[in-house]
This record gives structure tokens, C-alpha cells and sequence, in this order.
């Protein structure tokens, strides 16, 4: 018996990798973590599944549908949005899991920044303007953030800020960013993305908080930095012609010479 961990991408049903596609299908208990788990991902579930929505339990309960999962040798199939690796509240389980002896793997998925990404049609990491994303949050009524990890702190880089669980301190974020960006300084904000009612703004951290209008709440990533804002930026050396690169070399004769040094 195992317990997979599955992360079941941003919303999109066939955001979803095959692995975890298949592991699912082959689990008879399948426990997911509330609405942001589609409908579609759950009929991958085989017939006569049981299938338990977590959103209402506390971590003890969790664990004891998984040890009744044990008891019965049935294989459970664990899933949480977007990617494991940020706020899913894996470490906890996985550490209970290992107390207990219990089996389990961990099947990555595609993460919330990416597909806000996607739906923008947007590299984040743009020659010359931002070469570093910062996945962050601001505190919540359950998170503290620990004492250096201050959105102010994060500002000072300049980088790309991904802002996770903030759409409801967004004019918090717009003062704590304001000094170090700029008013002109380009958000987007993408609520659901990659569901059939995805919607973004864009606007600057000077418009942001009029655009959005408390139109949004919940599942809303908020981008910023001046990657956003253009086709401003400087080409890559990656496909610059005259680039001497391994796959591309542009001096075949004196790269031979090199290696026979
Ligand atoms: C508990 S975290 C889960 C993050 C998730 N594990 C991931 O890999 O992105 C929930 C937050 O992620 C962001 N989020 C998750 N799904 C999203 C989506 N489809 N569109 C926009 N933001 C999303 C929102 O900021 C939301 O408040």
C-alpha cells in the first residue's frame, strides 16, 4: 500500500501530468483537497472509489483515512493543487507518514505562477530586466511569515514577485512595493487562471487597486515587476547569431583544436 501524493495542476482538468493521471486511476481512495481539485480530475477515479473531499478535516483525520486506507492494503491517491513544493501542506503529512511507517511518492504538477504565466503568454525571466522570481506571500489569519521574509525585503532585489494568498492585502502589497518599484512599476493580477472563468488585470502599482475593484478574492495571483510591462527587452544570447555555443559551435576547426589541448 502507498500513499501518492499528486499535485493536480491549477484548475484545467488536463493540466495534469500522466502520471498522476494514472496513479489516480489505479488508487481506490482518493482524498482531495477541496474546490480547487475540478470535477474532470476526479473521474479518473476508478469505479466504486472512495472519495473524500479534506477540506472540512483537521490533519488527525486526514491521517486516519489514510492508516483505514493501510489497514485495507488499498493504495491512496492524495491530492493537492497546483504543485506540491508551495502551500500544500504536504511537509506535515508526510511527516506523520513517516512516523507511521507508511509508504508513499510525490508526482509533481504545474504550479499557479506558471499557468498565470501561460495565461499571459509571458517569459518572467527577461534579459536585462529580471532574471529571479520570487514565489512569496503575505502573512494570513493561520501564516505568520517568518521575520525576514518581508515583502519590503523581496521589493529591494527589484525582481519578479510572484504573490501568492495576498488578493485580499493588495493595497497592503501595492504600499509595501510602491518605494522600490514605482509607481509605473507594471501588475498583473490572474484570478483562476487556466479555468473556464479565468480573468486578468493589468494595470501599475499605481492603478492596481482601483482595476481590481475587490472584483477578485481567493484564488488570485498577483504579478509584479517590470518584466511585465512589454516587448522592451533585450534579445538572449541563447539564439544571438555569432553565439559560440556546445550545440551551435560557430568555430568548428578551433573547438577541435581545444579539445585535442
Ligand atoms: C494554498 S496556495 C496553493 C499553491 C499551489 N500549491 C501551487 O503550486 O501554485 C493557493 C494560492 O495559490 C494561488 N493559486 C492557486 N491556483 C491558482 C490559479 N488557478 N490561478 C491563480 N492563482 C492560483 C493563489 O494565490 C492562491 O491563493
Amino acid at each position: 500500500m502507498t500513499v501518492h501524493f499528486i499535485g493536480a495542476g491549477p484548475g484545467a482538468a488536463d493540466l495534469l501530468t500522466l502520471r498522476g493521471r494514472d496513479l489516480i486511476a489505479a488508487s481506490p481512495v482518493c482524498l482531495y483537497a477541496g474546490s480547487l481539485i475540478p470535477e474532470a480530475i476526479l473521474a479518473h477515479c476508478p469505479p466504486g472509489a472512495r472519495i473524500v473531499n479534506t477540506a472540512p478535516l483537521d490533519l488527525d483525520a486526514i491521517v486516519a483515512e489514510i492508516v483505514a486506507a493501510h489497514a485495507g492494503g488499498q493504495d491512496v491517491a492524495r491530492l493537492h493543487s497546483g504543485d506540491l513544493s508551495v502551500w500544500s501542506a504536504m511537509g506535515e503529512q508526510l511527516r506523520r507518514l513517516r512516523a507511521l511507517g507508511i509508504p508513499f511518492t510525490v508526482t509533481p504538477g504545474v504550479p499557479a505562477f506558471a499557468a498565470a504565466a501561460a495565461a499571459l503568454e509571458a517569459e518572467l525571466t527577461l534579459p536585462e530586466l529580471g532574471q529571479s522570481l520570487v514565489l512569496t506571500r503575505t502573512p494570513g489569519r493561520a501564516s505568520r511569515m517568518p521575520e525576514r521574509e518581508r515583502l519590503t525585503t523581496f521589493a529591494a532585489s527589484g525582481a519578479t514577485l510572484a504573490i501568492h494568498l495576498s488578493i485580499h492585502n493588495l493595497a497592503q502589497v501595492v504600499a509595501d512595493l510602491l518605494p522600490d518599484y514605482g509607481a509605473d512599476c507594471p501588475v498583473v493580477v490572474v484570478w483562476r487562471a487556466s479555468w473556464p472563468d479565468q480573468r486578468i488585470v493589468r494595470a501599475t502599482l499605481a492603478t492596481i487597486v482601483a482595476a481590481v475593484a475587490g472584483s477578485m478574492e481567493r484564488t488570485a495571483l498577483i504579478l509584479v515587476g517590470p518584466v511585465l510591462g512589454g516587448e522592451h527587452f533585450g534579445a538572449s544570447r541563447l539564439y544571438a547569431a555569432g553565439y559560440d555555443r556546445r550545440f551551435r559551435p560557430q568555430d568548428v576547426g578551433s573547438r577541435f583544436a581545444e579539445s585535442a589541448e
